[in-house]
C-alpha cells in the first residue's frame, strides 16, 4: 500500500522542516510542520495500527507533541511581551495521491455500495463530463455516520478514482497563535484548491472530523467565528460564476454530524450517511479480512454467518483488529508451541470477539438515524 508509505514520507519530511525551522528559531513555522507531521503520523496509525514501525512512530509523535508544547509556551511568552509573529510560510501542503497510484480504490471497499454510488453522482460523473452539468455540480459533501465505518478510507478511495490532489484541512494544517492568521491560512488552502483544478486536475479539500476543526479556535478571542466564517465564505465562493466549472470538492467527514450548525450543514450540499455494517456486510468483511490469511492457514472451516452474528455493532475497524488479533494468537502459538500451523475455527475469532467490546454505541444509531432523516441528502 504505497499510498500509505506516502503518508509517512510526508510525514517525515514535515518533521524535517520542522526540525529545520526550529533550529533557525522559526518557531510558528516549527510548530505547523511539527503538527502536520503528527497528524500525517496519526493518519498511519489509523490504518495500521500494528506494522512493524508503528511502535516507532508512536514514539516520534510523543517527541513532536512536547516539543510543540515547548514552542507554544515560549511563544506566549514572547508574544506577552509584545513581539510580532509575522508567518513566513505561504505553503500550502497537499497529498498528492496521483503521484503514488496504488492507494485504496472503491473496489477496495466492502459493501459500502450506497455511499461509492452517491460520490459517484456527486463528483466522479461530473469530473468526467463535465459538459453533462451545464447547471453545475454540488461542492460539499458532508459524510457522516459512527467511527470506525469508512469515511476516512472511502474519502481516500474517491480520490484516488479520480486522480485527485487532496488537500487536507485539519487543526494542524491552519492552527497558529497569531490573531488573524488562521484564517489567512483557510484562504490559502482555497486558493491553492483553486490553482490545482483551474489546470485541470481535480483537487479535493478534506475535512475530517470537522465537527472539532473549529474548536480548536475557541480559546483565541473570536477566533472560532473568524476561521468559521472564513471557511463559509470560501465555500460559497466555489458557487461564483468564475470557479463552478472547477474540477474542486470540499468533503467533510463527522462522527457527531448533530454539533454542526444550520450554516455550516447547509453550505454541504451532499449529506451522505455512511452506516455501520449490517449482519450481512459484517459476513462480507470477515469475509475479505479472513481472506488475507488464506494465503498462510487453512480458513475453509470458518462459518462466517457466526461470526456475523456476534459482532451486532461491530464497526468494519473493529471487524480489521479482531482478525489480526486472531492472526497475533497463531502466530504467538506457532513459536510458543511449535508444530505445524494449524486450521483455523470459528471457535479462534469468538475468543477474540467475547473479550474486546464493540465500539458503536447503539444509543446513536438512532441519534444517526434522526438526523439522517434530518438532513440527509445523497
Ligand atoms: N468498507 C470497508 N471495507 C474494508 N475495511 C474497512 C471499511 N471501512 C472501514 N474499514 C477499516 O476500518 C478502518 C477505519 O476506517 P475509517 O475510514 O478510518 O473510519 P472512519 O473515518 O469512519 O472513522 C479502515 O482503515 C479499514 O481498515
Ligand atoms: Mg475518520
Amino acid at each position: 500500500m504505497i499510498t500509505i508509505y506516502y503518508l509517512v514520507d510526508k510525514a517525515t519530511e514535515y518533521a524535517h522542516l520542522a526540525v529545520a525551522a526550529d533550529k533557525k528559531g522559526d518557531y510558528e513555522k516549527a510548530i505547523r510542520y511539527y503538527r502536520a507531521a503528527i497528524d500525517l503520523f496519526h493518519k498511519y496509525l489509523k490504518l495500521y495500527p500494528d506494522n512493524s514501525m508503528s511502535d516507532f512512530y508512536r514514539g516520534l509523535i510523543k517527541k513532536y507533541v512536547a516539543r510543540v508544547r515547548v514552542l507554544e509556551k515560549h511563544l506566549a511568552r514572547v508574544s506577552a511581551r509584545g513581539g510580532n509573529g509575522s508567518s513566513s510560510s505561504d505553503e500550502v501542503e497537499v497529498i498528492d495521491c496521483g503521484r503514488r497510484s496504488s492507494g485504496p480504490r472503491f473496489k477496495d471497499l466492502v459493501d459500502l455500495e450506497d455511499v461509492k454510488k452517491a460520490l459517484k453522482r456527486a463528483v466522479i460523473y461530473p469530473v468526467k463530463t463535465p459538459e453533462l452539468y451545464p447547471l453545475g455540480w454540488p461542492r460539499g459533501i458532508l459524510l457522516f455516520g459512527p467511527p470506525g465505518c469508512g469515511k476516512t478510507l472511502v474519502s481516500m478511495a474517491l480520490a484516488n478514482e479520480i486522480n485527485a490532489v487532496m488537500i487536507n484541512i485539519s487543526p494542524a494544517t491552519i492552527m497558529s497563535k497569531w490573531l488573524g492568521e488562521a484564517e489567512k491560512n483557510v484562504a490559502r488552502v482555497f486558493k491553492k484548491a483553486r490553482e490545482i483544478a483551474g489546470n485541470g486536475r481535480p483537487a479535493i479539500i478534506f475535512i475530517d472530523e470537522v465537527d472539532a476543526l473549529f474548536q480548536e479556535y475557541s480559546d483565541e478571542v473570536g477566533g472560532e467565528k473568524r476561521v468559521r466564517n472564513q471557511f463559509l465564505m470560501e465555500m460559497d465562493g466555489l458557487k461564483a460564476k468564475e470557479d463552478d466549472k472547477l474540477p474542486l470538492f470540499v468533503i467533510g467527514a463527522t462522527n457527531k454530524p448533530w454539533k454542526l450548525d444550520i450554516g455550516f450543514i447547509r453550505r454541504f450540499d451532499k449529506r451522505i450517511y455512511v452506516k455501520p455494517p449490517d449482519r450481512e456486510v459484517r459476513k462480507q468483511l470477515f469475509k475479505h479480512y479472513v481472506g488475507k490469511l488464506s494465503t498462510t492457514y487453512d480458513v475453509s472451516r470458518v462459518d462466517y454467518d457466526k461470526l456475523a452474528e456476534a459482532t451486532e455493532n461491530y464497526s468494519p475497524d473493529d471487524i480489521f483488529k479482531i482478525v489480526k488479533e486472531v492472526q497475533s494468537n497463531l502466530a504467538e502459538e506457532y513459536h510458543e508451541k511449535g508444530g505445524d500451523k494449524r486450521v483455523l475455527t470459528t471457535e479462534d475469532f469468538l475468543e477474540v470477539i467475547k473479550r474486546r467490546k464493540p465500539s458503536i454505541d447503539p444509543q446513536y444509531i438512532e441519534a444517526y438515524r434522526v438526523w439522517n432523516d434530518k438532513y440527509g441528502a445523497d
